[in-house]
């Protein structure tokens, strides 16, 4: 039977695919379930009391904070960044080259609005984040995916890639990059890379979008200069977030770009969501106006490094001798787990009768039928008591269902 909302449903609607992430937490939320699914922050060190410390900002300013903002921002949280910021990005940014956005997902959505027609391509690291995948597609994109190794996408293969699909008539409109411990595969791009792409953009006047959630979050080895600070800040877009540095409920990001595409992305926002909260973008400036995000942000290594090496460990117990490999993370949220001898759909049921649950590889891969045999999985939620116990479970449900080699 025909209803009134599906026949009147748009195109997009119709082919729209909801999130796997957001439809598991339904099962995730079960009793006794460890959860290594979601890239959540680790509860018990969000900074409550400093972060109330700035309450007093809403009877300071309250008139203007209960108000509309501005679409472009709270004025003092983009001047804390664009100093802040200024070592990654090679200089200290102008206010009309950046945009406050709810979260960094709305500054992919503003992006593809400014960029995609239906039918255009966008160059992606395969694996990459799915929620961005789910944007650029919903926008009418499509992808040519580059693999993976150890140094980030695969820089070499970009050229060709890019000619191949012009000579078939298709338009490629920008390359998406997670440049630090990727989501999901974990692995940041080289210093050579980065510099690399940055010519390949230049030389097929392609731009590039440089998404960048977990670059404070490193744990060992040196912070790499943004790809925005190698190309003049010209053809390059660079996202941010507080999510994983302070609390992705604060719903506050930004856009760092060159000013066309800025005002561009801006009244796009104007249709979108108006301004962000202007509530939440004061009590987040007055957080980082006190110093609290630079002395914050080793408590949040601390305690993820320590996540990330239980999580080894356990892997090295439990998995390795299943002949499941993976790339050490140096910072950020994720493992990436290629799991040889099974479906990692399947395995999705089987671990969820354990107890324990992750996001099977196959949604992260823009070309389909890829990722059937990866896993991402989060360790800075659980505790390390739990990363052992949920390994372990996990490594159960794989011995379950691995077909012995021959
Ligand atoms: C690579 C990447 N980009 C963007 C986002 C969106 O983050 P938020 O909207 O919370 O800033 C995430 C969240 O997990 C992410 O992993």
């Amino acid at each position: 039977m025909k209803s009134i909302w599906g026949e009147n449903f748009s195109n997009v609607a119709r082919n729209n695919r909801p999130s796997p992430i957001r439809e598991m937490l339904a099962v995730i939320k079960q009793p006794g379930m460890i959860s290594f699914a979601g890239g959540m922050p680790a509860p018990e060190i969000f900074p409550i009391e400093q972060f109330y410390e700035g309450a007093h900002i809403l009877k300071d300013d309250g008139a203007d904070l209960l108000q509309y903002g501005t679409t472009e921002g709270y004025p003092p949280l983009k001047e804390f960044l664009a100093s802040w910021t200024a070592p990654r990005m090679g200089r200290t940014v102008g206010l009309d080259e950046m945009l406050i956005t709810t979260g960094s997902q709305q500054a992919l959505d503003l992006f593809a609005w400014s960029m995609i027609d239906e039918g255009d391509y966008v160059i992606v690291e395969d694996p990459s984040y799915l929620a961005a995948l789910t944007v650029f597609f919903n926008h009418g994109g499509k992808f040519l995916g580059v693999p993976m190794d150890g140094e980030g996408m695969q820089i070499e293969l970009l050229p060709g890639i890019i000619e191949k699909a012009r000579s078939e008539g298709k338009k490629v409109k920008f390359i998406y990059t997670i440049v630090n411990f990727q989501n999901p595969g974990g692995a940041t791009m080289s210093l050579a890379r980065r510099k690399r792409l940055v010519e390949i953009s230049k030389k097929y006047s392609i731009p590039v979008f440089e998404d960048d959630p977990y670059g404070y979050v490193r744990y060992d080895g040196e912070h790499l200069p943004s790809i925005f600070s190698f190309h003049d800040g010209d053809g390059v877009v660079y996202a941010g977030s507080f999510s994983k540095i302070l609390s992705p409920g604060t719903r506050v990001g930004w856009i760092t770009g060159p000013k066309e595409i800025i005002r561009n992305l801006t009244v796009f926002k104007q249709g979108t969501d108006l301004c962000s909260s202007p509530i939440t973008q004061a009590l987040v400036a007055e957080y980082c106006a006190k110093g609290y995000l630079d002395s914050h942000l080793p408590v949040i290594i601390d305690n993820y490094r320590v996540k990330r090496d239980a999580m080894e460990q356990s892997f090295k117990k439990h998995l390795a001798p299943l002949g499941i490999t993976w790339v050490k993370p140096e910072g950020g949220f994720f493992y990436w787990l290629n799991v040889p001898s099974v479906n990692t759909n399947d395995l999705f049921k089987k671990a969820i009768e354990k107890k324990v649950a992750f996001v099977p590889g196959a949604p992260f891969c823009p070309v389909e039928g890829s990722g059937m045999h990866n896993a991402r999985l989060c360790y800075t939620f659980p505790t390390p008591e739990v990363i052992e116990d949920g390994v372990a479970r996990l490594a159960e449900a794989i011995g379950e269902l691995a077909i012995p080699a021959m």
